[in-house]
């Protein structure tokens, strides 16, 4: 049910792999079967046309044709259903996207656009409703003068999101962000972008843990995660992988959410170190997903190097810290962007800096895609957080449970 998924699928990746494409086919046969017994049930054929329009986002021009369906069945009953009418009118611009000829396209898109505009006529102040045509507005080639709407939109939404953050889910605070950020940028406003970007990258887990049985949700979750206050809504696993569907609690930060942070912090990073000597010194081996997204989109001439890190000892009492690669670049007089994958309770980070600082680099800013605010021991900041995360142990996106799921897309618990 991660209905603004697809917005990062618009941004540009999450190309259905065979495993999704295979998720998507299970939930859908379960619900349409679930249709067959109560074909009026407006709740299950939100939960159809929502499926299938973020399959549709996905590429998937089948599941777009269901979804126009679906939530139209919907409105047949409830033809005031603003979110429904919204996404009905989303799925429209996803059916111009399919079709071949420009004609087809064009009309398709005008159709989609008038059924976003009355949804917002039937609901002005509904966040998700605004949010759905503000992104697609943002995306729209010029000549349909979307760019006004779109800058109006995510306006009255960053005023929302900043008067009235109560009750919104965090990624739609952070779809708002990330994309009146870049309105900002846009009109050269870097600095106001860059405090619309940083504020509000904290993610709350989507899972109760009566649904705790994975294993590392079990042996290595320090704070059970229903004693974690704001847990309401139980999310199902949809979007975990099958391959780890069964070792595994949920998704703590999706790809989509990754991607868009990681790209604000490059633009961020890029601004801040124009005309630096930069040298990136990341962290092994956590780092490594985080990195190369990071630094794809910088356009500065900098110089990357490694530090290997290991600790002895358990996590709960840290033991001697091993390094197992030292720099071979000279940082002496130049600009260090110090890269880790997590910041929990500081005792790395603080000794890697302690013997950087012996190198008199000219400056050292330390960059970290997620940290844990809850364990800190050591008197230490990040200056660049991707997000900050409740005290669970988080896997994937690099980051490991004795040397596995690094290679998860996605960061879960
Ligand atoms: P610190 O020294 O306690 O700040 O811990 C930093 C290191 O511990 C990170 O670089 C990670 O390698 C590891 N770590 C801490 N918390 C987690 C977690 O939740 N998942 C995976 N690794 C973690
Ligand atoms: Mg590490």
């Amino acid at each position: 049910m991660m209905r603004l998924l697809y917005f990062g699928a618009l941004l540009s990746f999450v190309a259905g792999s065979a495993a999704a494409a295979e998720t998507f086919r299970q939930q859908l046969t379960e619900l349409e079967a679930k249709l067959a017994t109560e074909p009026t049930n407006t709740t299950i054929l939100f939960k159809l046309g929502d499926l299938c329009h973020d399959e549709g986002a996905r590429d998937n021009a089948k599941a777009v044709e269901l979804a126009e369906k679906y939530f139209k069945q919907l409105l047949a009953i409830e033809p005031t259903n603003a979110f429904a009418t919204a996404l009905l009118g989303s799925a429209l611009t996803m059916r111009a996207r399919d079709a071949f000829w420009p004609k087809t396209r064009l009309d398709y898109v005008k159709k989609g656009i008038r059924v976003m505009d009355t949804a917002v006529q039937l609901a002005p102040e509904d966040p998700d409703v605004r949010l759905v045509r503000a992104i697609n507005s943002f995306h729209m080639p010029k000549f349909l003068e979307r760019d006004e709407i779109a800058k109006a939109d995510f306006t009255w939404l960053w005023q929302r999101v900043e008067m009235k953050p109560e009750g919104l889910k965090d990624d739609l605070k952070q779809n708002v962000a990330f994309f009146y950020g870049r309105i900002l940028k846009k009109q050269k406003k870097t600095k106001e972008a860059i405090e619309v970007w940083n504020k509000g990258h904290c993610v709350q887990p989507r899972i109760r843990s009566g649904q705790g049985d994975s294993p590392t949700a079990q042996i290595v979750a320090r704070v059970p995660c229903s004693e974690i206050p704001g847990l309401g809504r139980i999310q199902s696993k949809a979007r975990m992988p099958v391959r780890w569907r069964s070792e595994l609690a949920a998704i703590l930060v999706t790809r989509a959410q990754l991607e868009q942070r990681v790209r604000e912090l490059s633009e961020i990073i890029q601004h801040d170190f124009t005309d630096c000597e930069l040298v990136v010194v990341a962290l092994l081996t956590g780092t490594i997903m985080f990195l190369a997204d990071l630094i794809r989109r910088l356009t500065l001439p900098l110089r990357l190097d490694f530090i290997g890190v290991s600790s002895y000892g358990s996590r709960t009492a840290p033991g001697q810290l091993n390094f197992t690669k030292e720099l071979r670049l000279d940082v002496c007089g130049r600009d260090v962007l110090v890269v880790d994958d997590i910041l929990d309770t500081g005792q790395t980070l603080s000794r890697v800096l302690a013997k950087l600082r012996l190198l008199e680099p000219r400056s050292i800013k330390v960059c970290v895609l997620l940290e844990k605010q809850a364990r800190r021991t050591e008197n230490i900041q990040a200056d660049y957080v991707g997000f900050s995360v409740p005290d669970l142990f988080v896997v994937g996106y690099g980051l490991d449970f004795a040397e596995r799921y690094r290679n998860l897309p996605s960061s879960a618990y």
